[in-house]
């Protein structure tokens, strides 16, 4: 492949596929317990799927920096493990009933179960982590969890209020980028890199998260379920303002406002239809808004990562902001 060529998702996956099958092993192994109700919590979740996309994250991050140990592979099983907790807990708050295209855990084992099920794996993840014998990983993993649990609280507090775009950028850092951002520099840490190094890394993970949770939220008012394997509109139903709406509400006529208030005080469709808020968010062009806002983070994620010499690793770091950007799901 010449210095200029670029490389696509099937490539990529042909790239990892050996190591993405151990993670899937691993995964499999670690959410074993001898209690019945959490293997089969944890394996409902494994076997629903899912995009994998913070392990790929870490093992590029990893590789990028020529690392080849075993490492990678586990702590890729730990971020998947976490993430995987933090959506048990998220179904739970948000009474989600669908996820990955099925049923949500809340909905086939119930609230009480899936909380303790979450609990379990969050500890199942540092079990696996303090195998590394290292407390800069265990430090990093301890104030990630952390930033999730303070940015999906903070997030309750602010249902069915309008918040700032600012406001709005911190809760989507503390819920989405900054785990992005660990993955990153996880795999930077176990490739021996310099300060500089994981510093660029992780500004890498941020940004492109940022760009993720965006598109996450955007795709949520446009997407249908059936693709997107989640219910949509519900961030409003929820009483969740995300980008467009905030650009719409900077911008629109007081009634317009008022329809948008009232389904977050509501928290219901009451009266105003998905397809009228879209109307609105059309006419302001809030969604472009926000896609153009999520294309910016994605370039400065791959500018993050520019000093580093070219390599297919690279180009495969290079190609995921345009994946994160143009994803239907
Ligand atoms: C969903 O994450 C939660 C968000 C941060 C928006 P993903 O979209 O990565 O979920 P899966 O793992 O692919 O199902
Ligand atoms: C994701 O937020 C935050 C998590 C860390 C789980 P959302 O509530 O938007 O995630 P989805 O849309 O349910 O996947
Ligand atoms: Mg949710
Ligand atoms: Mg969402």
């Amino acid at each position: 492949m010449g210095a200029s060529a670029t490389i696509n998702g099937k490539e990529i996956f042909e790239l990892l596929r050996e190591d993405l099958a151990a993670l899937e092993q691993e995964f499999e192994r670690d959410t074993v317990s001898g209690v019945r109700a959490i293997t089969e919590i944890g394996e409902y979740l494994r076997a629903g799927g899912g995009k994998r996309i913070r392990p790929t994250l870490l093992l590029l991050s990893a590789k990028l920096l020529g690392y080849q140990g075993r490492g990678a592979v586990r702590l890729g099983a730990v971020v998947e493990i976490i993430h995987t907790a933090t959506l048990v807990h998220d179904d739970i708050i948000d009474e989600a009933k669908t996820r990955r295209g099925r049923p949500a855990a809340n909905t086939q084992w119930g609230n009480s179960q899936c909380v303790l099920a979450g609990d379990w794996l969050y500890m199942q993840a540092f079990k696996i982590a303090v195998q590394e014998r290292n407390f800069r990983i265990l430090d990093t993993l301890i104030e990630l969890t952390q930033q999730m649990v303070e940015g999906e609280l903070l997030q309750m507090q602010t249902l069915g209020k309008l918040i700032t775009l600012d406001e709005h950028f911190d809760l989507i850092y503390r819920k989405t980028a900054c785990l992005f951002s660990v993955c990153m520099r996880l795999g930077a840490i176990l490739g021996g890199a310099t300060a500089e190094q994981e510093e660029a890394l992780g500004r890498y993970g941020r940004d492109l998260g940022m760009a993720f949770q965006i598109v996450d939220d955007v795709l949520d008012l446009t997407a249908s379920e059936d693709v997107l394997g989640k219910p949509v509109a519900s961030d409003l139903r929820e009483g969740k303002v995300t980008m467009a709406v905030i650009h719409a509400l900077e911008r629109c006529a007081p009634e317009e406002r008022a329809k948008i208030e009232s389904i977050l005080r509501e928290q219901a469709f009451n009266g105003t239809t998905h397809a009228q808020i879209l109307e609105i968010l059309q006419r302001y062009e809030s969604l472009e808004a926000a896609t153009a806002r999520a294309a910016r983070y994605a370039e400065s994620a791959r500018k993050a990562i520019c000093t580093f010499p070219d390599s297919e690793i690279k180009r495969a770091l290079l190609w995921a902001p345009d994946f994160v950007v143009a994803r239907e799901k």
